[in-house]
């Protein structure tokens, strides 16, 4: 490193190193990571690259450079991830939610009214990022977002206070919807799907960092949906809708899961790479 490491210095240097390892976007991620030690948006460092660090910045700067290079994601790093317009606060509990899941957020907002005043109920709720991006954009929408993971709870309903959803969201630990006695007119999951044979394969900011129970649906990716559709079938109120996530080549299978569970298809929503992302069902 150089004698007198200025921001400038700091974002090539970290470059180099990211793009030497491989990294996709290693100049995106040297920018975060220097903005994130001297607290800076990322597009203010060009105009301050001659500043230098403190010896302080210097010591967080290496310390975020040395986790990334051994691939904890920059939004681990940084400890939040952005979703919907809001920033959600990350922990070794939660997936880090990925931009795809916003299509399973579009999809439910499609069904706005003035006068509708839904119950939402999100059932692996990790960070709690699908219910609340949704009840932003809904303001008469209130819920419950359910995880097996306490630790996902916990950080749910720290970003539900934080992001200011405290009084329209509660979450609590629970296996599906199992143990759920209220109807609800809008059920959504973003269940673990990634076949357990898949995973070893994945890049290593997934198997390193996002937590096995957010990621694994047994060993066909399915074991979830098995488990999530029939603890749903009598939780939908009588015009009800059921939004699943789903991974890449799953619409088959878990549409015949649906239907097997007393669904009938309604819709399917696709990403922004035109796949099919999310299965929209009614009761049958
Ligand atoms: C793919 S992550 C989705 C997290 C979040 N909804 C999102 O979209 O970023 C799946 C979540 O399901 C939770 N989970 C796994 N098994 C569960 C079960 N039996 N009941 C409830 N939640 C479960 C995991 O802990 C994890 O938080």
């Amino acid at each position: 490193m150089t004698e007198k490491w200025t921001i400038g210095s700091a974002v090539s240097e970290l470059t180099a190193a990211f793009d030497a390892m491989g990294l996709d976007t290693p100049r995106l991620d040297a920018r975060i990571l220097v903005g994130h030690a001297v607290k800076l948006e990322p597009s203010l460092l060009f105009a301050r690259a001659d500043r230098v660090f403190t010896d302080e910045e210097s010591l967080l700067i290496r310390s975020f450079a040395a986790r990334r290079q051994k691939h904890e994601p920059v939004s681990r790093i940084i400890g939040s991830r952005g979703f919907w317009g809001m920033d959600f606060v990350l922990t070794p509990d939660t997936l880090d939610p990925r931009a795809d899941t916003e299509t399973l957020v579009a999809a439910v907002l499609d069904l706005r009214t003035a006068s509708a005043t839904p119950r939402i109920l999100d059932l692996g709720t990790g960070t709690g990022c699908i219910l609340l991006a949704i009840l932003k954009d809904w303001p008469q929408a209130t819920g419950i977002g359910i995880d097996i993971n306490p630790g996902a709870v916990k950080a749910a309903a720290d970003n539900a206070a934080r992001l200011g959803f405290a009084a329209r969201a509660v979450f609590q630990k629970g296996s599906w919807a199992d143990g759920i006695g209220e109807t609800f007119d809008i059920i959504v999951s973003n269940p673990p799907y990634i076949a357990a044979t898949e995973l070893p394969g994945l890049a290593p900011e997934v198997t390193r960092f996002d937590p096995k129970l957010a990621l694994v649906g047994g060993t066909d990716g399915l074991a979830a949906y098995r488990a999530l559709i029939p603890s749903v079938r009598r939780r939908l109120a009588p015009k009800g809708r059921l939004f699943l996530e789903i991974g890449a080549r799953q619409a088959e299978p878990v549409a015949g899961l649906l239907t097997a569970g007393g669904f009938r298809l309604r819709g399917q929503h696709r990403d922004l790479n035109g796949v099919v992302r999310c299965l929209e069902a009614i009761s049958a």
